[in-house]
């Protein structure tokens, strides 16, 4: 009989393991507020549920008592994963503790400090009073964000002191716990660490660039590159910061996704998740060393054992690169050009992920974005080139 996965979420940052699940002859059900998700096609059952809520996800698990949980893409449910698989005694591979330190940018601070993981200085605040003594302590710019939120919510850069009000109501209004946290600006290129930990061994996989929007879209994420331009040997140093960082949350089994900010003294890891890259990073892994990061996933949500073997990267692409789609503003009508994009040379494939109807807005947070394309090439710069011109060729007619 085929096992039954339980996904948390059906957005575009569920794509990838919803396909692996499929592909594996895995049954699955997807949870997902919206019925029109994205990934609601690649799911055997969608049940309509915000999968943020512990106490209804965990009603549906009651009922469908499948053999795994798993939040592929997000970070708070990644907690409500680890939660609901403990109250039904599901295999999983983190404990509701380390899950909780991997949904919190603020326990997260206090667990690098104690283990000695370089990252960006920073304060917890309560009030605009606490943020304005601890802005000008950390310098200006600095970055005040909530710190139980992700895909830049309630994240601002703040150049001056007059753009802090503003920047910490933002950032309250977002908070779950009311907490606020102002952090040092590290001023330099981006890294993010995708990696996949078994028994406690963490294997790194790829190490991309992430390649970021102007303000005020602050912190987007408009491409992830591989191979990094970095010098093998700064790729190595965040390697083992985020090989710390996983240590320091407690992570040792299952996919991490680590952003590495490269200060002019060193890597600094913003933060890990205890997860796959919501940014397609798994499909971009497989696609650029051979290692289906999807595959592992889906195994070690379901506790199946998983063979370091399948770790081993492969002969490999000279390069690959996920490329978002920023979309024009106003009411989507219709999608033009998709098909011929994605049978460009190179090109794995192209998503939109909206519908037509849709209200599209300017780009703010990565949620904002409105599809991506994934490419290989000889090298990074033609993978990079490869997505960027059958993103191009799409196009979003609006009213
Ligand atoms: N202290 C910082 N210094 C410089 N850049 C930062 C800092 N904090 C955040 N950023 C930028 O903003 C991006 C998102 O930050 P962060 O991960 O803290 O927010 P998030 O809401 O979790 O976003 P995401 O879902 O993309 O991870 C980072 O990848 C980085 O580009
Ligand atoms: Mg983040």
């Amino acid at each position: 009989m085929s096992r039954t996965l339980l996904v948390l979420g059906a957005g575009p940052a569920q794509l990838g393991l919803l396909a692996a699940a499929r592909a594996a002859g895995v049954r699955v059900a997807a949870a997902d507020r919206d019925l029109r998700a994205v990934g609601a096609a690649l799911a055997d059952e969608l049940v309509e549920v915000s999968v943020e809520d512990e106490d209804a996800v965990r009603r549906v698990a009651e009922e469908l008592r499948p053999d795994g949980i798993v939040a592929p893409g997000t970070d708070f449910p990644v907690l409500v994963a680890a939660r609901v698989a403990a109250a039904i005694r599901l295999p999983h591979p983190l404990s509701p503790e380390i899950a909780e330190a991997a949904v919190s940018k603020r326990r997260q601070r206090e667990l690098f400090a104690a283990a000695g993981v370089p990252q960006p200085e920073s304060r917890v605040t309560r009030t605009l009073g606490e943020a304005e003594d601890a802005a000008p302590a950390l310098g200006f710019p600095c970055v005040v964000k909530p710190p139980d939120r992700q895909g830049q919510r309630g994240l601002s850069l703040v150049r001056r002191a007059g753009e802090l009000p503003r920047a910490f109501e933002l950032a309250l209004a977002a908070s779950r716990g009311g907490d606020v946290l102002v952090e040092e600006q590290v001023d330099g290129p981006e890294l993010t660490v995708n990696a996949f930990s078994v028994a406690g061994r963490f294997h790194p996989l790829t190490v991309t660039d992430r390649v970021l929007a102007e303000p005020p879209a602050f912190g987007v994420a408009l491409a992830h590159v591989w191979p990094s331009e970095q010098q093998v040997a700064t790729c190595n140093l965040a390697i083992e910061a985020a090989r710390a960082a996983a240590e320091a949350v407690g992570v040792r089994d299952g996919p991490t996704y680590t952003q590495v900010l490269l200060g002019p003294d060193g890597p600094r890891v913003v933060e890990l998740a205890a997860r796959l890259g919501g940014g397609h990073d798994a499909e971009l892994c497989e696609a650029a060393l051979g290692v289906d990061l999807n595959r592992l996933a889906l195994a070690a949500a379901l506790g199946d054992p998983v063979d370091e073997a399948d770790l081993r990267p492969g002969a490999g692409q000279g390069g690959a690169c996920v490329r978002f789609l920023v979309p024009p503003v106003g009411t989507l009508e219709r999608v033009e050009g998709r098909d011929g994009a994605a049978a460009a040379e190179g090109v794995h494939w192209v998503r939109v992920y909206r519908e037509p109807g849709f209200e599209l807005r300017e780009l703010r947070t990565g949620a904002d974005r409105a599809g991506a394309a994934l490419a290989t090439g000889a090298t990074r710069e033609q993978a990079f080139e490869r997505a960027d011109e059958a993103l191009a060729r799409v196009r979003l007619l609006t009213a």
